[in-house]
């Protein structure tokens, strides 16, 4: 096992710079997901890790030493594909083997250590069969024990079960969560699902056109995006996102949304607190639909608003309600808002509003009620 320093990693196919300044240190044992949407330099960084891509500046050093000048092969790491990539003409026991022919173990320890990634897989009672006759979950624990069965310093894994149905693919989180508490590899995984990244990930790193836009726990970049792109890659529903103006009068904070259709309360220390930023230019609020909270009874705070459509979606509704030209998402126990057109009464919490500058996206780092 092993971590992982990337420095100043940079990027160029041709004249084109797919990766810019990549700074990042996952550690001895950590599970870090790369997330990002498709193109954006996630399987670019991770072979660069696997040595299967030169960098064109930069550094990158695993386990205490610079592997610029290694080869692939001579990284101690094992890389798992989206597409299974075995042996067809092999058995599944003798594809999980493959990598320990090569270190001339006596048969009996090869077959120990098949047998127990075998067993830590589920897959025991595939051993004999040939890759062609096997489920598509099945593959993919046969490349992931290739993969483990000689204990590399990291396991890289690139979307290793994108190709698997919804069902499937959910079964395998689980999997891969498990092996990971028990083996503990050093992991780095990616994937551009936001659901998977949350769930595997000890930390997350949100990628965005070849540049880190933020890297945090799973709670950390739901809970405080670093800025506008993270806000609405991570979550779903997706987060309301709208331009907003900071109202005060008599000491009362409100902020208006839609171009004033709606004025929602706020605490009297946010505009301060906005001050204190410096940042003067034009505000956009984020906030998720469970932080706009929905009430059949008008209360403190509360506006009245018209719901416009309403998706169920089992466990709970989403219900838009009309604001101005726009909309805004609430998050509400089944049926609570029995037809379109109904008027309910809604706020903002203030601890899950978020505030970003407008023009440059970036967060302004304001948590009201913190
Ligand atoms: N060998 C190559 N030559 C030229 N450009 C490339 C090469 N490989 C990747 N690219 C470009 O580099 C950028 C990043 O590609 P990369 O495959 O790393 O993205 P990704 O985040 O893994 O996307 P996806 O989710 O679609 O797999 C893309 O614009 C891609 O077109
Ligand atoms: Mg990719």
């Amino acid at each position: 096992m092993a971590d992982i320093v990337l420095r100043d990693v940079e990027k160029f196919f041709g004249s084109v710079q797919v990766i810019r300044k990549v700074n990042l240190t996952i550690k001895d044992g950590e599970f870090v997901v790369l997330l990002g949407p498709s193109g954006c330099g996630k399987t670019t960084t991770l072979r660069a890790i696997a040595g299967l891509e030169d960098i064109t500046s930069g550094e990158i050093v695993i386990d205490g030493k610079p592997v610029q000048n290694l080869h692939a092969a001579d990284r101690d790491i094992a890389f798992v594909f989206q597409l299974y990539a075995l042996y067809p003409h092999l058995s599944v026991f003798e594809n999980i083997a493959f990598p320990l022919r090569a270190t001339r173990q006596p048969r009996s320890a090869v077959e120990r250590q098949v047998r127990q990634v075998a067993a830590a897989l589920g897959i025991e009672h595939l051993l004999a069969r040939k890759p062609g006759a096997l489920s598509g979950g099945d593959m993919q624990r046969v490349a992931i024990g290739r993969a483990l069965v000689r204990r590399p310093k990291a396991i890289l894994m690139d979307e290793p079960i994108g190709a698997l149905d919804a069902k499937l693919r959910e079964d395998m989180r689980m999997e891969l969560k498990r092996l990971h508490i028990e083996n503990k590899s050093t992991s780095v995984y990616v994937t551009h699902d936001q659901v998977e990244a949350m769930a595997l990930a000890d930390r997350i790193v949100v990628m965005h056109d070849g540049v880190l836009q933020q890297v945090g726990t799973p709670s950390d970049v739901y809970a405080h995006p670093a800025n506008l792109f993270v806000a609405q890659f991570i979550g779903s529903p997706v987060m309301n996102i709208a331009p907003a103006a900071v109202k005060t009068e008599g000491g009362r904070v409100r902020l208006a949304l839609g171009g004033g259709a709606a004025a929602f309360e706020m605490p009297a220390e946010l505009a301060p607190r906005l001050s204190a930023t410096g940042a003067g230019g034009a505000l956009s609020i984020g906030v998720r639909p469970e932080g706009v909270q929905l009430a059949r009874e008008p209360a403190t705070g509360t506006i009245d608003l018209e719901a416009h459509l309403i998706e169920p979606l089992g466990a709970y509704d989403i219900v838009d309600l009309k604001v101005g030209e726009g909309f805004l998402r609430a998050r509400t126990p089944a049926g609570f808002v029995a037809r379109p057109g109904d008027r309910v009464h809604a706020r903002l919490d203030p601890a899950q509003t978020h505030f970003f500058d407008q023009r440059s996206g970036a967060s302004l780092g304001i948590r009201l009620g913190a």
